[in-house]
This record gives C-alpha cells, structure tokens and sequence, in this order.
C-alpha cells in the first residue's frame, strides 16, 4: 500500500450521465480510508489555473442521480497545447503542461484520479509520463474505448436515442413520413446501432459501413410498394458515405479532436424527399442525449468503477485505468487504452442481427 494523504479528482472532457455517480464513489472510498479530496474544477484547465474545490462527505451527498458534474468540465482545455485566454489563443497554443505539474505538487496531491474519454486519457498519459501519479476512468458516451467492455454514460446516451426513436415512429407514422434520427458517437456507430435495433428503425447509418443515396432511396421505395408508408432512418452524426464524405459543423481549436461532426439528417431528409418524393423531417437529438439523469446500469457501473479507482490509487496502480470487463471491474494500462478505437465491427454478430431482422445500412456491400 502506497501512503496517500490528498488526491485529486477531475472530470474532462464532454459530460454524460454518471460523471457525479464516480466522483461520489471516489470520494466516499477515499473519506472513509481518511484521505483528503479535492475537486480540480473545469477538468484539465483547473490544473493550469489553479482552481480546486475541498470535497466533503457534504459535498457528494445526494448526487448519486444527478446528470453533468459538480467540478465541471472542459474538452477544450489541454495544458499541452494551451489555446485559452488570457494564458493562450487559438493562433498560438502554449504548453503549459509545467503549470499543471507545479499547481499538483502546489496542492500537495499524492494521485490524481481523471475521469474522462479518449481525449482525457491521451492527456493522462502524457502527465504520467512526466511523472504525475494518475488512475484513470473511462466515460463516455460514445462508448469507443477498446480497453473496456462499456464506458459509463453510453447506456443512459441509448436509452434517450431509444426513447426518441419510439416517440418519433408514432409522428412518422401519422403523417406517413421519413424520419431521420441524428445520433452522437463520433466515429463510432454504437448510439445509433444500438438505439436503432432497440427502436425498431428501418435504416441504420453508422461510419463503420460506408452508404449509398440509392439504396436508400430503393429500400424506402421498396417498404412503400409493400404498403409502408413510414419509414425511419436512424443516422450516426459521423456516418459516411462511400466517397468518405461526413457532415462536420465546426472546428473547435485546443481540442485533442478538433473536428465537431453533425449535420446529417438534414442533408439525407432534402436528398430523400427529393428522390423518393415521400414527405421527411430531420431530429438531431444533440447534447440531449448527454444530459439528466443516468440510468440505473449507469450509477452502478460508475459506482463500481469510482470505488475501484480509489482501491488503484492505495494500490500504486499509476498509469492505468479502471476497465469494465465481463461484468466485473478489472485494469489496463493507460498506454494501452488509448492505442485503438472501439468501433462496429460490420461483420460481427450486432449488424448480422440488425440486417437478419430486416434492417438496411445503407449500403449494397454488406448482406
Ligand atoms: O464525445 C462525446 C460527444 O458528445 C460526441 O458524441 C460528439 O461528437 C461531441 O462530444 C460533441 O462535442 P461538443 O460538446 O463540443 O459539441
């Protein structure tokens, strides 16, 4: 056992349901073993400017539901590539990564326990190579981590996409119209996979399997001569088609992925209504799915994962992270958690699944 008297904790990153289940579940670990917490606000940014907030058995108390995070959280704050006023800009990035060491030793920390996505845990790693004792826990909702079997936030993120698809098909069906439903993910098709089996949609999207315009254009032709006069396509915002176009909205500077994707139900509603001549609408369900309260799965799997972070850290398990691996709590190496990107696999058994039932990817290549 390693002697710990003050850790910190941070929550980076974009924020999902659960983020406040973990820092309860840290914090009531490390209370009862007597060591001291402090919350760094604004994830990585509170460890260039120096901002903290003391963490009592107060301060967690009935946060066990509630959605976002107490400390906050930034997925523009990189200290080694700084673009933050007044310390950075945009034109010129600073590292300031000897800042966040300094501001550390400054709070007398003994470990640091980070909670956050892909984009965190590249920046963990960075720190844990200059030295910084850190553990690691994976959120997102996304759900793109390969190191484990499930990042918390992903499940309450699919049961708001499920939720949406069910009251959507009802409006669809009403009007005898084509929805399309806009799911998060990134670069990964798991929101939309999942919700879209989950909900009964007709047409899934995702980026792991190329689409083309015609065939989706055939398949929704194809249900209407079969005397469906709806149809629901669920879309993942980084779907491609097959000249690897995406939508992407913006770019955002400082970001460890600076591209922010979104856009496409738009594009496939006017490409839609235009080819098959059927009435369609876009839903881009957006931070929504990011917000309130997580679901039960979610607090008991950032509850476990909380309470394990903490047993790392007494441990002097520095440098890795907290993995959900067949229903149990296990750990990786953070340099091996971030060397691959957990993506559908277009060939495993979800897609054969969803194409067995009658669903459409878009795309000719695959069934
Ligand atoms: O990684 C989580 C996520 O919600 C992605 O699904 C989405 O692409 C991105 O963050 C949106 O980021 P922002 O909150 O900066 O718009």
């Amino acid at each position: 056992m390693t002697c710990i008297k003050k850790i910190g904790i941070l929550t980076a990153g974009g924020d999902c349901p659960g983020l406040n289940a973990v820092v309860r579940a840290v914090s009531k670990n490390a209370l009862r073993h007597g060591i001291e917490v402090v919350g760094i606000k604004n994830g990585f940014d509170g460890l260039v400017r120096n901002e903290v907030l003391p963490i009592t058995s107060d301060t967690v108390s009935g946060i066990l539901t509630l959605g976002g995070t107490i400390l906050g959280t930034s997925n523009i704050a990189n200290p080694f590539s700084y673009t933050l006023p007044p310390f950075g800009s945009a034109e010129e990035p600073k590292d300031l990564s000897a800042v966040a060491m300094h501001n550390f030793h400054e709070n007398q920390l003994d470990a640091l326990i980070t909670i956050g996505g892909d984009g965190t845990l590249h920046m963990s790693q960075q720190f844990v190579e200059k030295g910084m004792p850190i553990v690691a826990v994976p959120k997102t909702i996304d759900n793109d981590l390969s190191a484990t079997d499930q990042t918390f936030g992903f499940d309450s993120a699919l049961s708001v996409a499920t939720e949406a698809i069910d009251r959507i098909h009802t409006t669809a069906q009403s009007h005898h119209r084509v929805m399309i439903i806009e799911t998060m993910g990134r670069y990964a098709g798991w929101i939309a996979l999942r919700s879209a089996i989950a909900g009964g949609g007709d047409i899934v999207l995702i980026p792991e399997i190329p689409y083309n315009d015609d065939v989706i254009v055939n398949y929704i032709l194809e249900r209407k001569s079969c005397g469906k006069t709806f149809s629901i396509v669920v879309a993942a915002e980084g779907a491609k088609n097959e000249a690897g176009e995406q939508a992407v909205t913006r770019t955002v500077a400082g970001s460890t992925d600076p591209i922010r994707l979104g856009g496409i139900a738009y594009k496939l509603s006017d490409m839609i209504e235009r080819r098959t001549y059927i009435e369609s609408r876009a839903c881009v369900l957006g931070h929504m799915q990011r917000g309130g309260t997580p679901t039960a799965f979610d607090r008991w799997l950032s509850t476990l994962y909380g309470a394990k972070a903490l047993d790392m850290v007494l441990e002097g398990k520095f440098g890795y992270m907290a993995s959900f691996r067949n229903f149990g709590i296990t750990e990786v190496k953070i340099s091996d958690a971030i060397s691959k990107l957990k993506r559908v696999d277009p060939h495993g058994e979800e897609v054969r699944a969803a194409l067995e039932v009658g669903m459409s990817f878009g795309s000719a290549q695959i069934g």
